[in-house]
């Protein structure tokens, strides 16, 4: 049976670790698999832009002697004259492998429904599994563990990375506090809380959500944040928006409320005056470039594990 990578729902401490340490021997020893993907193809398609997830699943596709396809959807039949169905029975036939950056995670699931080969989201507007995986990587290295520690989320809640987060940190044992506004349509989806409770309860890991960053931050190991203009955001929402998020802005006054040693995220794209300052993300403590990075290495290990190469 073909796996498919959607979201981080039925995520294992198992499975963490095998991709974990994939992806580190694999940034180790890159020359141990340049050919591990010979004649293999991915399809990349795009709803949305991208500068890290296209470029790093590419360079990782020629890097293990495969090759990537770039498909900008607004230049296909899909969805207009094909359906999604027609589309993934299709592409099955050409290539190995399919990435998709989306609207609607409806359609990816659509995709994977209908295609004979793994699919990964590679960004729904509800969630970005590739994205948290890689920074689970860059959490183990930064300290050496992810059982145990507390991760704080600031900002704009009801988006894919919360999600995302939500359930990586509830199967990796890292303890959640989630702060964002009370106003409707800032918080995280109710399903997605629930579902992370009951994986935390495995874990023995918590999940709290408040409205209050500065009880939030407190003795924080990661304090984390998202664009407040998430791709599928429209600009006219810009100044309302940042109105109602300024409370949750990352600052070194609520930096100096963490950790010590707390460490500093955000998945990038980033805007230095909006969801963090640019002294927090030039900062010492920010390891944003690190994540950037991660995305390529943990990529790789996910195709070779869907495609079921050693
Ligand atoms: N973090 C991330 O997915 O970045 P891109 O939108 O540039 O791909
Ligand atoms: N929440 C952001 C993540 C970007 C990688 C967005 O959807 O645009």
């Amino acid at each position: 049976m073909k796996e498919d990578l959607l979201d981080l729902r039925n995520l294992t401490k198992n499975k963490i670790k095998e991709l974990i340490d994939l992806a580190l021997d694999i940034k180790q020893n890159p020359e141990k698999y340049n050919s591990k993907l010979n004649k293999k193809t991915l399809l990349m398609i795009f709803e949305k832009p991208s500068l890290r997830t296209r470029v790093s699943f590419e360079t990782g596709m020629t890097q293990m002697g495969g090759h990537a396809i770039y498909y900008d959807l607004s230049t296909s039949p899909m969805g207009k004259k094909e359906c999604i169905a027609d589309t993934a029975k299709t592409a099955s036939r050409y290539v190995e492998i399919i990435m998709a950056r989306l609207f609607k995670h409806e359609n990816i699931t659509q995709l994977a429904k209908n295609s004979s080969i793994p699919i990964i989201n590679a960004l729904t507007n509800f969630s970005h599994p590739c994205q948290i995986l890689s920074d689970l990587l860059t959490i183990t290295e930064k300290k050496c563990q992810l059982n145990g520690l507390k991760l704080t989320y600031l900002g704009d809640a009801n988006n894919n990375v919360t999600h995302s987060l939500l359930f990586g940190c509830a199967a990796a044992g890292i303890n959640i506090t989630v702060s964002c506004p009370s106003e409707e349509g800032f918080s995280p989806l109710p399903e997605v809380l629930d579902k992370s409770k009951n994986m935390a309860q495995i874990t023995g890991s918590t999940i709290e959500v408040n409205n209050d960053p500065k009880q939030a931050v407190k003795n924080a190991d990661i304090i984390y944040t998202d664009s407040w203009m998430s791709y599928h955001i429209k600009d006219e929402e810009k100044e309302k928006r940042f109105k109602i998020l300024i409370p949750y802005q990352v600052n070194n006054e609520l930096l100096q409320l963490a950790k010590e040693d707390v460490i500093f995220m955000n998945c990038l794209p980033a805007m230095r005056g909006m969801e963090q300052t640019a002294e927090v993300i030039d900062g010492l403590q920010s390891v944003v470039f690190d994540q950037a990075e991660n995305r390529l290495h943990m990529q790789k290990a996910i195709i070779l594990n869907l495609l079921k190469i050693k």
